[in-house]
């Protein structure tokens, strides 16, 4: 059984303080869900965030880090500094990042492989334009991007992988994917898993969705039988919205 898990990802958003109370506010009524709770914030609240969520069940994430272990990469972090604070999590190759940070499918297989090699567990981002989408090949994406992001990962640690299919058109646009579209894209990049790794493996792994989710749909979204939980941009920003969509 896949542990389904609800992700916030704060993108640019939030002063220290406010993500601080933020996990105060939501704690205790996270804390019976049966789902994993995850929180990607920016940098400068990771590890104040980390701190705040010792002892609960809220775990804390990064939105990007660097392969490489050190080096002159101006402005760039690394797996060990993230690991150092307590962080957990790391999305990988978000769109945002794809589009204006020249984020590609090669970096987003190295970016894998060094969070694995260092025991954090890669949220790995994949997802189609609406260009794409209307020239249907969204299918193609995905597994292009699903094949490269996991190229050179074994069984063993592509089962700790969780991978977002967040097609872009949906992400804060308030469109969202039908449940049905996106479970049948959830299960098709399973079935991409299931070449690489065969059936037992991809069972393991969770496939998120992402894109305008909010507690008027997260239930549908979740009960669908591919989809193993959702990541969550401008929903995830209110304490109570959260709460709502964890609690689905
Ligand atoms: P929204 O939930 O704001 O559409 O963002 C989705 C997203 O990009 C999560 O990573």
């Amino acid at each position: 059984m896949r542990l389904p898990m609800i992700a916030g990802n704060w993108k640019m958003h939030k002063s220290i303080k406010e993500g601080v109370a933020f996990v105060e506010a939501i704690k205790s009524d996270v804390a019976d869900t049966d789902v994993e709770v995850l929180i990607c914030a920016p940098y400068t609240l990771l590890q104040s965030l980390v701190k705040a969520a010792e002892g609960t069940n809220v775990k804390i994430g990064a939105q990007n880090m660097h392969y490489e272990d050190k080096g002159a990469f101006t402005g760039e972090v690394t797996a060990d500094m993230l690991l150092e604070i307590g962080v957990t999590h790391v999305i990988i190759g978000h769109s945002e990042r794809r589009q204006y940070y020249n984020e590609t499918d090669e970096t987003v297989n190295l970016k894998t492989l060094k969070a694995l090699a260092k025991g954090l567990v890669p949220v790995v981002c994949v997802g189609e334009t609406l260009e794409q989408r209307e020239a249907s090949e969204t299918k193609a994406i995905c597994k292009s991007q699903v094949e490269k992001a996991f190229s050179g990962i074994s069984g063993d640690a592509a089962k700790t992988v969780v991978v977002a299919y967040e097609p872009i058109w949906a992400i804060g646009t308030g469109k969202t994917a039908s449940s049905q579209d996106a479970n049948d894209v959830i299960a098709y990049i399973r079935e991409v898993l299931t070449a690489l790794y065969g059936d037992e493996i991809s069972e393991e792994i969770r496939i998120q969705y992402g894109g305008s989710v909010k507690p008027a749909n997260v239930a549908e979204i979740m009960n669908e039988s591919d989809i193993d939980g959702a990541l969550v941009g401008g929903a995830s920003l209110e304490p109570d919205s959260f709460v709502q969509l964890v609690n689905f």
